[in-house]
């Protein structure tokens, strides 16, 4: 009669051929026939690991190519590789065109802190990296701290020291024979890799690394896009501000037009009477409506003229602080109608080697706009002074100051903001973009600092010397 457990062995066998592997079988007592039923069980137990390995493939594939952006796939499959390989960090870095750098794209960790971050680069040529490349093999360091010990320089071993880590396993993705970048696990348990965990990478590596080269060209070609489609928006944005400043300096330029038409019909009528006082009267009037036209048209024509890249500076050495004094007593002068004090308060000698008529115009925009946004009777201070081999040049007000929405517009073409003129002087919009660009042509930098409701600071840091 033949031996009972053998019968359940065959019946045991033919569930494993039907792909049910969670068989128990009698393995005891431990005769021939028992090491049989011990063999069967294990075999069992093993089909029953490689389904479930094969499983987790399977949804890691395809969450995989459910998401397109490189960050999207990582983030997605960040948490299904721990059934097949331990970590509580994964990284992952590609390779740029020339072969020559490696640049972290991506990494995530259970600890709190990731000192290694996306954007960290170094070099490929001569770095341990380059070996696994040649060779085409994952490396495992199962003591991150001996290994640093033996080679302090290695900067990024520091930084994943720094995050808690104690063993690390490095994989290779190489796309159609060619590398194109790494993928990092990391452990805080010091030897927790060994050759099963690199016959698994090995295992989805092709995959992993084919989808990771398709996200990747997806995330560039989305960022390009994204490029793009940022251009576009700048551009019908300047194009409708150019709109509607067209119609405000048509509205600038058609009222002075209208007032001189009106005068000069009165003048020429001879039947009107009018006294010499008030015929001189007229007459200036007419001249200062076109000094404003030409003024406002000299500003139309800068713009456009620095737009197509026309700006040429005459530089020449400029006597400090005589240059800024002479302009700062000027507007003094102006501003005296309006009861505002405008002074040159600390003011260093030496010189800046400048366009004057070009630095003029920027001090004139500077010192009028703190004049022109600020209550009557207030005091404006100018300070010129040298700093990291140029010259700061500060203009302070007691004005409304500039409020954070209007700070990312104040440099930009036609920009008329939130404070408007308190003596109903002229605005236009200009001086700000106009002066920006002639800084910037100086190889400068403009800013201003400003909490609203306490007055600006507007500040030019010019190079002693312009670039060449
Ligand atoms: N010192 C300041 N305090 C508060 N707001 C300011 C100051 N300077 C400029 N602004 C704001 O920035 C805007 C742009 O200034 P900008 O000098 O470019 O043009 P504008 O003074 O209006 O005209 P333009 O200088 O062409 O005659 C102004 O309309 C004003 O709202
Ligand atoms: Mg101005």
């Amino acid at each position: 009669m033949a031996d009972e457990r053998i019968i359940r062995y065959i019946e045991a066998t033919e569930r494993l051929r039907q792909g049910d592997y969670e068989v128990e079988v009698p393995v005891a007592p431990p005769d021939e026939v028992g090491q049989l039923g011990q063999a069967l069980q294990a075999l069992a137990r093993e089909l029953d690991a490689r389904r479930a390995e094969l499983q987790k493939l399977d949804l890691i594939t395809a969450r995989i190519n459910a998401g397109l952006l490189l960050d999207d796939i990582l983030d997605n499959v960040y948490d299904d590789f721990r059934a097949l390989i331990p970590y509580n960090r994964i990284g992952f870095s590609l390779i740029d065109e020339t072969g020559g750098t490696v640049t972290a794209r991506w990494a995530r960790s259970d600890q709190p802190e990731i000192h290694l971050k996306r954007g960290y680069s170094a070099p490929l040529a001569g770095s341990s990296l380059q070996r696994i490349i040649e060779t085409g093999e994952p490396r495992i360091i199962n003591d991150l701290l001996a290994y640093l010990q033996a080679k302090p320089e290695s900067e990024s071993t520091r930084l994943i020291v720094a995050e808690g880590m104690r063993s690390s396993l490095t994989c290779p993705l190489i796309v159609n024979g060619y590398p194109v970048g790494f993928m990092f696990f990391s452990s805080v348990r010091p030897g927790a890799y060994s050759d099963v965990h690199v016959d698994v990478f090995k295992r989805i590596a092709r995959q992993l690394s084919i989808i990771v080269d398709k996200g990747y060209l997806v995330s560039e070609l989305a960022a390009r896009q994204a490029t793009i489609e940022a251009k576009n928006q700048e551009l019908v944005r300047l194009n409708e501000l150019k709109n509607s400043f067209l119609g405000m300096a048509a509205h600038d330029l058609r009222n002075p037009l209208s007032s001189i038409q009106l005068i000069a019909s009165v003048l020429r009528d001879k039947t009107f009477p009018i006294s010499e006082d008030e015929r001189t009267a007229l007459l200036d009037d007419i001249v200062q409506q076109t000094h404003h036209m030409l003024a406002l048209l000299d500003d139309l024509l800068d713009v456009s003229q620095i737009e197509a890249g026309k700006l040429e500076l005459r530089c020449e050495a400029l006597p400090m602080p005589e240059f800024v004094r002479r302009i700062v007593e000027r507007h003094a002068q102006l501003a005296t109608s309006k009861g505002t004090t405008v002074t040159l308060r600390h003011a260093e000698s030496g010189t800046l080697y400048a366009d004057p008529t070009r630095l003029r115009q920027v001090l004139d925009n500077l010192i009028s706009n703190a004049v022109k946004y600020s209550p009557p009777g207030s005091t404006v201070w100018v300070d010129a002074h040298q700093q990291d081999g140029g010259w700061r040049l500060t203009v302070q007000d007691q004005g409304p100051g500039i409020s954070p929405a209007d700070r990312d517009k104040l440099f930009t073409d036609f920009a008329r903001l939130s404070a408007r003129p308190t003596g109903g002087e002229k605005s236009t919009g200009l001086g700000l973009a106009i002066t920006r660009r002639v800084v910037e042509a100086h190889g400068g930098i403009i800013d201003v600092d400003s909490t609203p409701g306490q007055g600006a600071t507007f500040w030019v840091w010019l190079p002693a010397q312009p670039p060449a």
